[in-house]
């Protein structure tokens, strides 16, 4: 992967996004003129409190939410659908229940966008279940499956289809400390490989700057950009800059910034209780 300062084509655009959501009170704006480009190759991680439309900024780059103002470019082309190009990590319900592991992997190989022969399919299939643990698991269905290792099948999904961007929304949240640290080493690992650019959603302050090569701090609703912060360390990453002094300087200074939009987002909290 490259620095953030490369002159890489931007891949990714935000265009002053603005996005209102109905509720019984009227529309309520949950992104407000966002705007923030992704390069090829970055890994840029978006940060801020719960609830202030960090899914949202994800969803319409998936193309599954419009924006209500402002658009997504990728490529330069204004998102109007999902697409293979696109590995999307959902928070939650990232694999079909009614599909065994294997199944799940092969389902994106499937597809007529991203199709590749029983052979490769069974060897891609074959590797990523390896990767992720889940080679015992190949015939057991999702229900039988841990949160951790249904997290690795939705991972392992994502992977497969060698997406151009990966977009991920907290996809280490549900799992223990060990299995996410190992997680997080493993996506290093196909990105140093495979090259993507990413987007990835975190509520860890740590994860975002282990990972990242931007981190973009967003404000309580309506989310609008509080700051970008470039990460200095450079690709390949080890686990040993997390012993570096800026690691610890940074954290310090991005946990005080998400700290307070959780206390602006209390005040307005209060307010419309008035
Ligand atoms: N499709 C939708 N329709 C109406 N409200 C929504 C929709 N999606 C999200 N919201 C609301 O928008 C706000 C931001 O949601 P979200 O983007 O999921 O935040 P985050 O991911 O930062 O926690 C929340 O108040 C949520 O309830
Ligand atoms: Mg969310």
């Amino acid at each position: 992967m490259i620095d953030s300062t490369g002159a890489q084509p931007v891949r990714i655009r935000f265009d002053q996004v603005s996005v209102d959501f109905p509720t019984d009170h009227g529309p309520m704006r949950v992104l407000d003129k966002v705007s923030f480009d992704i390069r090829q190759g970055e890994f840029v991680s978006i940060i801020g409190p719960s609830g202030c439309g960090k899914t949202t900024m994800m969803n319409i780059v998936g193309g599954f939410v419009q924006p209500t103002q402002g658009q997504v470019l990728l490529d330069g082309k204004p998102v109007s659908a999902p697409g293979p190009d696109r590995g999307v990590i959902f928070q939650e319900y990232g694999v079909f229940p009614w599909l065994t592991v294997r199944q799940n992997i092969e389902f994106g190989l499937k597809l007529a966008s991203s199709r590749v022969g029983a052979q490769e399919r069974a060897e891609i299939t074959q590797r990523y279940m390896g990767l992720m643990g889940l080679t015992d698991f190949a015939n057991h269905f999702p229900k039988h499956l841990s949160g951790g290792m249904r997290q690795r099948l939705a991972i392992a999904r994502a992977y497969a289809v060698r997406p151009q961007f990966l977009l991920m929304d907290e996809p280490f949240g549900a799992l223990d400390a060990q299995t996410r640290s190992a997680m997080q080493d493993l996506l290093l690992q196909v990105l140093e490989r495979e090259g993507k650019t990413v987007m990835l959603i975190t509520h860890s302050v740590e994860e975002a700057i282990y990972l990242s090569s931007r981190i973009v701090v967003v404000t309580a609703r309506p989310a609008r950009i509080r700051t970008i912060i470039d990460v200095p360390f450079g690709y390949p990453r080890a686990e040993n800059v997390h012993e570096d002094p800026r690691f610890a300087e940074l954290r310090a200074h991005i946990r005080e910034l998400v700290m307070q939009e959780y206390e602006a987002q209390a005040r307005q909290a209060v307010r419309m209780s008035d």
